[in-house]
């Protein structure tokens, strides 16, 4: 049954030239079947640089948004609309602008973990790739950082010489792993490298060997001489990290990093929505034109 659904999936996107694209933390079938997987930055390249003409967007709302944004001409579909991500939904753009009023001319560096609308009323936007690159780029002495307040405080940490007027956004799965989970994976675990999210609370990336996005996951476990790792990001990465290296053993720091919104788009929901060409994903055109401004400074600054 599995197999036809996959099937089926491969045809239709061939028929429609269409492009399957997959956060690291989509279920293990998912990732299996997509065209390519990847962290929030890279599949905002992804997209806009494809020549299909249909984006399927295995992820949660605000990135087949931006796809959205970055890809007027193509049609976006995300399986399952009601995947949303609780942190985006934590500033509207009425609240941003408050903000704004009350430190006139303070550029806004938006996480792409937020609403097409936000990132219209945004200077540039960052993903947790590359913040700290966006944020050097920058020639003001002084930033409003929205929405996540755990990248901003672990990004301000390497830019001293700047001031931060941080948002109290949050990701829930991502604050769900404690201390003392860490501390007792680390107890069980001695000699394991812990490597943990930006997202996570300060207190845990304190106790991290390595702090940085889910690509930067793949990257550093790969090219690292150590053969145990504690995992603290979304549960759904663990799929390629065991894939792509055999040899290696990785243990989830714990059992809450698990995002609900993440998990809800099956291979049942892909198919119905090639077969139905919806549900597709659309931004309000003087919306999209202000935050592809944004989108576009945050790609125009070169990759590693
Ligand atoms: P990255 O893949 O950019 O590290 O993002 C993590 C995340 O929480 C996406 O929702
Ligand atoms: Fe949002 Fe966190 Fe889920 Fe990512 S993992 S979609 S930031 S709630």
């Amino acid at each position: 049954m599995q197999d036809e659904i996959r099937q089926q999936i491969k045809e239709l996107l061939k028929e429609q030239n269409g492009l399957l694209l997959a956060h690291n933390y989509m279920r293990d079938e998912v990732q299996e079947i997509a065209d390519i997987t990847g962290d929030s930055l890279a599949l905002s390249i992804e997209a806009s640089k494809t020549g299909a003409d249909v984006i399927l967007f295995c992820g949660v709302h605000f990135m087949a948004e931006s796809a959205a944004i970055l890809s007027p001409g193509k049609k976006v579909l995300l399986p399952r609309p009601d995947a949303g991500c609780p942190m985006a939904d934590m500033v509207t753009a009425e609240e941003l602008e408050l903000l704004k009023s009350r430190h006139p001319g303070v550029p806004v560096v938006t996480y792409v973990n937020s609403s097409a609308e936000v990132k219209a009323h945004s200077d540039i936007c960052c993903t947790s790739a590359n913040a700290l690159k966006v944020v050097r780029s920058l020639k003001e002495d002084e930033l409003i950082f929205v929405p996540d307040r755990n990248l901003g405080r672990w990004i301000a940490k390497f830019v001293p010489e700047k001031k931060f007027i941080f948002w109290e956004g949050f990701c829930p799965t991502h604050e769900r792993m404690t201390v003392s989970a860490v501390l007792q994976k680390k107890s069980e675990h001695p000699g394991a490298l812990f490597i943990c999210h930006p997202e996570s609370a300060p207190e845990v990336s304190e106790l991290a060997d390595h702090v940085c996005s889910t690509s930067g996951m793949y990257d550093y476990c790969r090219t690292s001489p150590a053969n145990k790792f504690i995992i603290g990001t979304e549960v759904g990465i663990i799929y390629k990290l065991r894939l792509e290296n055999p040899t290696k053993e990785f243990i989830l720091a714990s059992p809450a990093l698990f995002c609900p919104n993440m998990k809800l788009t099956s291979l049942e929901d892909i198919l119905l929505s090639l077969q139905t060409m919806t549900p597709v994903i659309s931004v309000q055109e003087v919306i999209r034109i202000r935050a592809k401004v944004a989108l576009d400074r945050m790609l125009a600054i070169p990759r590693d």
